[in-house]
């Protein structure tokens, strides 16, 4: 028997997942340590921009094909193009999004803990190396790191396995206007500290002296990594959508709102690290040792502390959602009846891959892969050579497999789109974006 395809209730509720989807550890943790470590507002100005011209263009390709197949990844390439080696795709944004949430839980388990930590830790007087000690204690504990991993999985495999309506859309409705307003009170509150002034200036006003090579290719990523590009998620969210809502609109939507945590995260970050003389050039750990000891320092600091880990941990696990979303959707082929089974199958075996990447800090530190820990070596895999890798081949093959007037229509309905708008897409979709990621690519190797 024919089963029913699961559908989004509203448009709300899709734009409201798929920036679920969209905005994580990329925006929040990610991208402020990036743009500390590579020179502030230059990385930033670029990093916009690339979320404008190929971020943006990508996402509504990958809509487009969602949307029109109401197919999931694997099986939208495949109608798309029966009998090629396209659906490929699909399948490499599978075996991307379980390597990719095998760590992001990781990293889901860092958060539960410091959460938890937050409601009984007494902040005050707390310094930097003390938080030091307490992230590298939560990190390097290997009972702690592998048992919140499985808890954020275990949260995560619950919600999926309701589906679509009853599972993702019912929680995210709730954790992600939950998020816009927590993230609000953290930036008020770190805007007005005095001296807070240097940190807005070292986000927006850009140095392109530090610029190198590199610091764009890592601004390509990164802007893939932020919109949850090149997995085909955005397919598989996209085929829940109604034909009638216009998918520019709904691109347009979740672009802005996700450039907009970005400021965001900035502005609470930034300032705050300047007002107490600490360095943005922390790296990973930045929001882990030294927000925490910047909340430590101010009245009501635990008050703020434990906002800042929830929102942290609404917004890891709307986007863990997509990616088991992701998995399970392919595998059952969206069958209802195999979706419980196969959420908690899979869901256990991602917690299973992702054990060495929790270990990865403490007890097999020294296993390296070239040069890297483990867990550092899949998310250099998964973040600068399977996502783009996955947005090259979804770039090359929307304008190629997808007849012009087809994509045009798909993405007239709901709302008229205007022919320009949709040239300047196809353009740049055909062109500047492929071009750009090839260029990561040689400059990666080495050649250019
Ligand atoms: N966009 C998510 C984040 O920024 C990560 C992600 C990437 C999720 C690719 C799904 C697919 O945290």
């Amino acid at each position: 028997m024919k089963h029913k395809q699961e559908q989004w209730t509203s448009k709300i509720g899709f734009i409201l997942a798929a920036s679920g989807s969209a905005i994580g550890l990329g925006a929040i943790w990610k991208l402020p340590y990036m743009t500390g470590t590579n020179g502030g507002g230059a990385f930033f100005i670029i990093f916009l921009l690339f979320t404008l011209f190929l971020g943006l263009p990508l996402l509504l390709a990958e809509f487009t094909i969602g949307r029109h197949t109401k197919k999931e990844a694997i099986s939208a390439y495949e109608t798309l193009a029966p009998n090629t080696p396209w659906n490929w795709i699909g399948k490499l944004g599978v075996f991307t999004a379980f390597l990719l949430l095998s760590f992001y839980s990781v990293v889901g388990g860092w958060i539960v803990i410091y959460l938890i930590r937050s409601t009984t830790l007494n902040l005050s007087g707390l310094s930097t190396d003390d938080f030091s000690n307490i992230f590298n204690e939560t990190i390097s504990n290997p009972f702690m790191a592998v048992g919140a991993h499985f808890l954020f999985l275990l949260l995560t495999i619950i919600v999926v396995k309701g589906g679509i309506q009853k599972g993702i859309e019912r929680y995210t409705k709730i954790m992600m206007p939950a998020l816009f307003i927590l993230f609000i009170v953290i930036v008020l509150r770190s805007v007005t500290l005095t001296g807070s002034l240097d940190g807005i200036r070292f986000l927006f006003i850009p140095d392109f002296s530090s610029v190198t090579g590199e610091t764009v290719l890592m601004a390509i990523g990164q802007s893939f990594f932020s919109l949850s590009l090149g997995t085909s998620i955005m397919v598989t969210y996209s085929s829940y959508l109604k034909t009638d809502e216009s998918l520019p609109k709904a691109a347009g939507s979740i672009v802005s709102l996700s450039i907009f945590i970005s400021v965001l995260a900035g502005l609470a970050i930034f300032p705050a690290v300047f007002s107490f003389g600490l360095e943005p050039t922390e790296g990973p750990p930045l929001i882990f040792i030294v927000l925490p000891a910047v909340f430590s320092s101010i009245p009501f600091g635990s008050i703020f502390f434990f906002i800042f880990m929830l929102l942290l941990l609404f917004a890891t696990l709307t986007s863990a959602f997509s990616l088991l979303e992701l998995v399970v959707a392919s595998v059952t082929k969206n069958d209802k009846n195999k979706r419980e089974r196969a959420t908690w199958k899979y869901g256990l075996f991602i917690f299973v891959l992702g054990i060495p990447s929790a270990l990865s800090y403490g007890i097999i530190a020294d296993i390296e892969i070239f040069g890297q820990t483990f867990f550092d070596s899949l998310d250099f895999l998964v973040s600068n050579i399977l996502i783009p890798l996955g947005a090259l081949l979804i770039a090359i093959f929307t304008p190629f497999v997808i007849k012009k007037h087809v994509l045009f229509e798909e993405l007239n309905k709901g709302s008229s789109l205007k022919r320009w708008l949709f040239e300047t897409w196809y353009f740049l979709l055909k062109y500047i974006v492929p071009i750009a990621i090839i260029f990561a690519f040689l400059n990666l190797i080495g050649i250019i």
